[in-house]
């Protein structure tokens, strides 16, 4: 079994190791952290503190651990049996990060101006539904944390906590992501409220207007979804 110390210890020198010109002449950086975050997670190498994150992907294995089956269940499912998962997934492996040498890259900008609001990086939280499945803090956890990084948090039409009260967590209105139901009156109401929260934008989706086909997670909806961690 490995110390905290002696997985910090490997984690450093994989974060070493994705930064490398080598690493990236043998497949390019993301190729790399995808690889080392499989093998790590093969071994039982699940963080335990995200601090010793390497890649994104490094907190998936630790969330299986935490969130009830159940619930897990609705979060990596994807339409049909995944297959878009599965492609978005290989995809990504196929888009690299190229180097630049000699540049000065000690100071970088990230700043994005949308609609009049800067934030401080291009990245933001997309709207997942019923946050409070998976964390008791839910919404009100992610507006804080975006909110610390001064960046855009997107709520969902199917949020656990009230826009009113996201909104005063983040600081600053958040955009609304809008699943339109299908009476007029009804989406007038949610349009209604979401402008007198002062949320600047909605984002309309459209994908799940005639419902879909998650075979994973019909497969195992059945399963408890709260108290019962994954064994290890
Ligand atoms: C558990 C879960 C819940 C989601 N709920 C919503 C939602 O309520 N509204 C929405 O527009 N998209 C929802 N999405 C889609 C995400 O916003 C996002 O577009 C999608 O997961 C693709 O991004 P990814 O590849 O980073 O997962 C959900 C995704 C997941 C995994």
């Amino acid at each position: 079994m490995m110390t905290n110390s002696s997985l910090r210890d490997r984690r450093a020198f994989l974060k070493f190791l994705t930064g490398s010109p080598y690493i990236a002449a043998l497949g390019g950086v993301s190729a790399a952290a995808f690889d080392t975050q499989q093998a790590a997670t093969a071994i039982g190498d699940v963080i335990t503190d995200p601090k010793d994150a390497l890649d994104v992907m490094d907190f998936e294995e630790a969330a299986h651990r935490k969130v009830a089956p159940g619930h897990w269940a609705y979060m990596v499912s994807g339409t049909d049996e995944d297959g878009t998962i599965r492609a978005n997934r290989e995809g990504f492996k196929h888009v690299q990060l190229r180097p630049r040498r000699l540049f000065d890259a000690t100071k970088v900008d990230t700043r994005t101006e949308l609609w009049g609001t800067t934030y401080n990086s291009p990245i933001f939280t997309c709207p997942t539904g019923g946050e409070k499945s998976f964390h008791a803090e839910g919404e009100l956890a992610v507006a804080r944390a975006t909110k610390a990084r001064g960046t855009l948090q997107v709520l969902s039409t199917a949020t656990s906590t009230g826009v009113e009260d996201v909104c005063q967590a983040h600081g600053q209105p958040v955009w609304y992501q809008l699943y339109a139901p299908s009476s007029w009156a009804a989406t007038e109401k949610i349009v209604h409220r979401v402008e007198a929260a002062g949320c600047p934008v909605i984002a309309l989706t459209v994908d799940n207007t005639t419902g879909r086909n998650s075979e994973t997670y019909a497969a195992q909806r059945s399963r408890p979804v709260r108290g019962v961690p994954r064994p290890r």
